[in-house]
């Protein structure tokens, strides 16, 4: 892809990546992902804002070729994705320095060996003028490490933000328009990366709220030229709001497991609570991690590998800790063979969860009436709890 203008003297740079199924070996990709690099071009000086992930530096190169000169790359985020070919870009312009937060700077060097000597730190809020330019630096730490910062254009009226409101989708287009699967690639992306640091995430939509913008351009993903859509989905989902929404992740071995949850995701519908079931030998993590974002509730379903939860539940239910969703509520159903520390496992992986457990619900081999009933109980807690949300 060529370099694309968006302003006079603001040009789009960087590279689409069709193909990348996977993030930092983790997270699926299924619509791939782009990293976005700007070019500003003002009377006086010359900023570059992020840079490419280094397999792509070729293509950051070639847009480059005609580019005389650049006297600041701008350095939103340290992660190597989009720090990762600062390194070429300051071989290629040997006046060029960084701009960073403090503690991006210490991570630069830690990271790619950037020259101390070629990094200036800026400080929140402070400006730098490119002649007819401005480029005003904003501190939002934990979006998505510590040092992040977005940066603002405003004779373009445009906000630059690396990660913070970005989305995993590889497109031809430059602009979201009002498509709305860029919207839902971007829950995804939030549900992934960004729901960990919530109550940050919080803190710097109020910074964004302060600042005049029509165009919000995210390093990954394409730009909101229709910004308050994305701004109006990310203080929905970073809000202590929750809905009336029960996630059930679940694995079974010979059927009883799922006999369970098929009986407790019928009682629920039965009263009007709506259920997400996820089996894990087959789902995409992704989907899991953005239902996550909106449920009240996770029941985990699990049958006993030995004594303690199938491993792929203890995957699960360790990354749903590490997400911190704001859940409320909590329970643990499945059958085991002849004994089972399933309960007490699972509940040792999820002290970040500040949920109310609202019950337990095992049986030995298959599922009897007994065990329906006690899911009925578990349903009607539920559907009471959700009530009063
Ligand atoms: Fe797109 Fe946190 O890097």
């Amino acid at each position: 892809m060529k370099a694309r203008k968006i302003r006079d003297g603001v040009q789009w740079m960087g590279a689409v990546d069709w193909n990348r199924r996977l993030f930092d070996s983790l997270i699926p990709l299924p619509d791939g992902t782009s990293y976005n690099t700007y070019l500003i071009q003002g009377s006086d000086k010359t900023a570059l804002i992020d840079t490419v992930d280094p397999a792509m530096a070729d293509i950051l190169k070639h847009q480059l070729a005609n580019v005389q000169k650049i006297d600041y790359v701008v350095s939103q985020h340290a992660e190597q994705d989009h720090s990762g070919t600062i390194p070429l870009v300051l071989e290629m312009y040997s006046q060029a320095i960084v701009l960073c937060t403090p503690k991006a700077k210490d991570l630069l060097i830690d990271h790619l060996e950037i020259p101390t000597e070629r990094i200036r730190t800026v400080s929140d809020g402070e400006t730098i003028s490119l002649g007819n330019k401005t480029l005003r630096f904003i501190h939002t730490p934990w979006v998505h490490w510590p040092e992040t910062m977005v940066t603002h254009l405003p004779e373009d009226r445009i906000l630059f933000t690396c990660d913070f409101l970005g989305s995993h989708i590889a497109m031809s287009g430059l602009y979201a328009g009002d498509d709305p699967y860029v919207i839902e690639a971007a829950k995804r992306y939030y549900a992934e990366i960004m729901m960990p640091f919530r109550k940050m995430i919080q803190g710097n939509l109020k910074k964004l709220r302060e600042i005049d913008f029509d165009l919000i351009a995210p390093s990954h993903g394409p730009i909101y030229d229709h910004p308050g859509s994305i701004v109006s989905a990310y203080e929905d989902w970073a809000s202590d709001r929750v809905s009336n929404l029960v996630v059930i992740p679940y694995i079974s071995m010979h059927g009883s497991t799922e006999t369970m949850v098929n009986y407790l995701v019928s009682a629920l519908a039965e009263r009007g609570v709506t259920v997400q079931k996820f089996e894990l030998s087959t789902t995409d993590i992704g989907k899991l991690a953005m239902a996550l974002v909106d449920a009240a509730t996770i029941v985990i379903g699990t049958p006993t590998v030995h004594v303690g939860p199938h491993p792929s539940v203890f995957s699960v239910t360790h990354l749903a800790n590490a997400l911190r969703p704001k859940l409320k509520y909590a329970a643990i159903i499945g059958s085991y063979g002849w004994g089972t520390k399933a309960v007490e496992q699972i509940s040792s992986l999820i002290p970040n969860l500040k949920v109310e457990i609202l019950g337990t619900v095992l049986c030995k081999g298959r599922p009897r009436e007994e065990t329906l009933s006690e899911l009925d109980a578990l349903a009607d807690s539920i559907r009471d709890k959700h009530t009063a949300i």
